[in-house]
C-alpha cells in the first residue's frame, strides 16, 4: 500500500529539521521534539555505527522502517565523510511517495545533494532497490512487510529499530520477531531503538538479547540498546 502525495506532510521539529506526518495518524515518523537529533543520537551513535565507521570497519546496518529514508541518508554521509564502507539494507511496507521524501531530505541535509538523486533515481523501482548512492554506500530497500521475510543468520552488525510505537506496530517489538533480529545479527551487534515500554524489554530478554537504557534525547528520558551475546 502507498500514500497519495498529498496524505502526508512535512512537520518541523524543535532543533529545526524535518520529519513526516499523517494527519489522521498519532505518530510522527521521527521526534518531535528534533528528528535529526534522534537519528544521529538514537541510531548511528548508540548503535555504535558512528564509531565503526569512524574506525574505518566496513558495516552492514539493518533498518526497521525506511519510511523518509533520513536514518539512512545520515548513515550514508557520515559514511562518506570517514570514508568507510557501508552496506545498509532496509525495510518498508507502506514508502511514502519520492516528492515528499526528497523534499524533506533536501530540507535536512546540506551534503548529501548526490545521494538524493542517487535515491531519486532508483526508489522508483519497487519492491527491491539497489543503489549506490556514493562511492562508500549501498542501499537495498525491501518494500515489504519485514515480518514476511527470512533473515539471513549472522549478517549485520547493527540494527535499527525504527517501526512505530508498541500500540501502532506491536509484532515488530514482540519477541518472535526480536528472535529473527537477534538472529540475523553479528555477535556482539546492536539493536538501537527509542522505545523503553515495558514489554518490548521483556521481549527483548526473552530473545536473548541484553539491553541496557542510555540517556534519550531531548523529550525523551531515556532510550534502549541491545546487544547479541557473543
Ligand atoms: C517511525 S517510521 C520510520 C522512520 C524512518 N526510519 C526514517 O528515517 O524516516 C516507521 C516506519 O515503519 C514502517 N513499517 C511499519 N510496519 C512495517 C512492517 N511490518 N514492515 C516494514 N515496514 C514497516 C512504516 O511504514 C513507517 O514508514
Amino acid at each position: 500500500m502507498q500514500f497519495d502525495r498529498n496524505e502526508l506532510t512535512l512537520f518541523v521539529t524543535d532543533d529545526g529539521s524535518y520529519t513526516l506526518k499523517h494527519p489522521a495518524f498519532p505518530e510522527t515518523y521521527h521526534s518531535k521534539f528534533g528528528a535529526v537529533t534522534e537519528a544521529i543520537t538514537v541510531f548511528l551513535e548508540n548503535s555504535q555505527v558512528n564509531n565503526r565507521l569512524q574506525q574505518g570497519l566496513p558495516t552492514h546496518v539493518l533498518e526497521i522502517g525506511f519510511g523518509s529514508g533520513l536514518n539512512f541518508l545520515l548513515t550514508a554521509s557520515c559514511a562518506k565523510q570517514h570514508q568507510c564502507d557501508l552496506s545498509y539494507t532496509a525495510f518498508e511496507n507502506r514508502l511514502p511517495p519520492m516528492s515528499i521524501i526528497v523534499e524533506l531530505l533536501n530540507k535536512n541535509t546540506t551534503d548529501c545533494d548526490n545521494e538524493i538523486e542517487a535515491l531519486q533515481r532508483t526508489l522508483s523501482h519497487p519492491p527491491v532497490i539497489k543503489a549506490s548512492v556514493n562511492r562508500y554506500s549501498t542501499l537495498t530497500m525491501i518494500n515489504t512487510d519485514v515480518r514476511t521475510y527470512e533473515m539471513p543468520g549472522n549478517t549485520f552488525d547493527a540494527i535499527y529499530l525504527d517501526a512505530f510505537s508498541v500500540s501502532q506496530n506491536p509484532q515488530l517489538w514482540q519477541s518472535h520477531f526480536l528472535k529473527a533480529l537477534h538472529g540475523t545479527l553479528k555477535p556482539g551487534g546492536t539493536l538501537a531503538t527509542y522505545s523503553v515500554n515495558r514489554l518490548f524489554k521483556d521481549a527483548l530478554t526473552a530473545a536473548g538479547f541484553d539491553w541496557k537504557k542510555l540517556p534519550g534525547p531531548a523529550g525523551k528520558r531515556e532510550v534502549i540498546v541491545a546487544t547479541a551475546g557473543c
